[in-house]
């Protein structure tokens, strides 16, 4: 779906998209009642692809706001686990803060560097509810004095085909899942991004929030949650997390594409039940419960067999490069999904 339009005049969507896919997304369009000026709607990718339609603001990319994003992090100390150091360079830091998905902010990759800068992360608290037989709202900021926070340098792809490698810190998810002791019958873990449509403009109004149903929500079973890959983010680049990379907690699912790794969380719930995700809510058919990165089942819209390794520049100073079956943990993580068939869960 990475489309370079040459003359955009001489073709319409109908052109560049399968019929049954443009269809689709055109009844997303009209049942929010947008035009198809919309600038993000049937999922990650949706912005872009419009945005390649309309004449894309991407490849400037200029990282307003980057500065004052970093000036808003503290260093945290850390240790560096072996287990989790890559022999392939990080993404620069001004890139991986500068171009991101955070549709709460805005649904153009530069809207979360320039929007999320008064985004207030103190006081912060995380409640942790469900199948769970110690219930608990934790402060964040009290937490994380106590945690040993590591280092872990892992590979980010998202769904639209771009990847990053990015220095992350924190603790392992199964940790604070621990802390909580699930009973027998949690099966699922739903995850929520804080609801405040007064500091998150893409809340307050539906056509910068990408047309999504807002809070973000994202799922997982109990077992990829408790799986020692699986990342309870606090920070990145040796210091706590920019607003626009999740402050002040976020999910890395290195395995996953990176729409499972759902920022600023403040709600963890145990469950027996499957839990609707926000993508799959909105264009099931593109995005599943499990999107674990597989470069043999495509996106219904384009490849997923090769990525664009984001550099300075955004999208067109990338190269690319081919997409590594559960973007290179399969030894870590294939024994999850042993016996299903990967076609059915995407
Ligand atoms: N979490 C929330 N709450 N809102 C979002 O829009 N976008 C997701 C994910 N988590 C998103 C989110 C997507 S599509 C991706 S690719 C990653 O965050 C991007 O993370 P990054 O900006 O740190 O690269």
């Amino acid at each position: 779906m990475r489309l370079i339009i040459k003359k955009k005049s001489h073709l319409s969507e109908s052109q560049v998209t399968p019929e049954s896919v443009y269809r689709q997304r055109r009844q997303i369009v009209q049942g929010l009642g947008l035009g198809l000026g919309a600038a993000a709607l049937s999922g990650p990718a949706s912005a872009s692809f419009l945005d390649s339609l309309l004449g894309s603001k991407e490849p400037e990319n200029k990282a307003q706001g980057a500065k004052e994003a970093v000036a808003r992090t503290e260093p945290l100390t850390f240790s560096q686990p072996k287990a989790y150091q890559l022999q392939v360079p990080s993404t620069a830091e001004r890139v991986a803060t500068s171009y991101n998905n955070f549709y709460e902010f805005g649904a153009d990759k530069s809207d979360p560097v320039r929007y999320a800068q008064q985004f207030n992360t103190k006081p912060w608290t995380i409640t942790i509810s469900g199948e769970v037989d110690k219930p608990q709202t934790i402060d964040v900021w009290a937490w994380l004095e106590k945690q040993q926070l590591e280092e872990r340098i892992y590979r980010h792809r998202c769904v639209e085909a771009w990847s990053m490698v990015i220095p992350w810190l924190g603790v392992p998810l199964a940790s604070i899942i621990k802390a909580a002791s699930p009973n027998s019958k949690a099966k699922y873990v739903a995850f929520e991004t804080l609801y405040d449509p007064k500091q998150m403009r893409g809340q307050a109004s539906r056509f910068v929030g990408g047309g999504i149903e807002y809070p973000y929500v994202e799922g997982l079973r109990l077992d990829e949650a408790m799986h020692p890959l699986a990342l309870l983010a606090v920070g990145m680049y040796g210091k706590t997390l920019p607003p626009q990379n999740g402050a002040p907690v976020r999910l890395v699912l290195p395995w996953k594409y990176g729409f499972k790794g759902i920022k600023s969380i403040v709600r963890i719930h145990l469950t027996d039940k499957q839990p609707p995700t926000t993508w799959n809510k909105l264009a099931a058919q593109e995005y599943g419960f499990y999107a674990n990165v597989n470069p043999k089942v495509d996106h219904p819209r384009w490849s997923q067999a090769t990525e664009r390794v984001i550099a300075e520049g955004g999208l067109f100073g990338s190269e690319r490069q081919p997409t590594l079956m559960f973007n290179g943990y399969e030894d870590e993580v294939a024994s999850l999904y042993q016996g299903m068939d990967l076609r059915k869960f995407y």
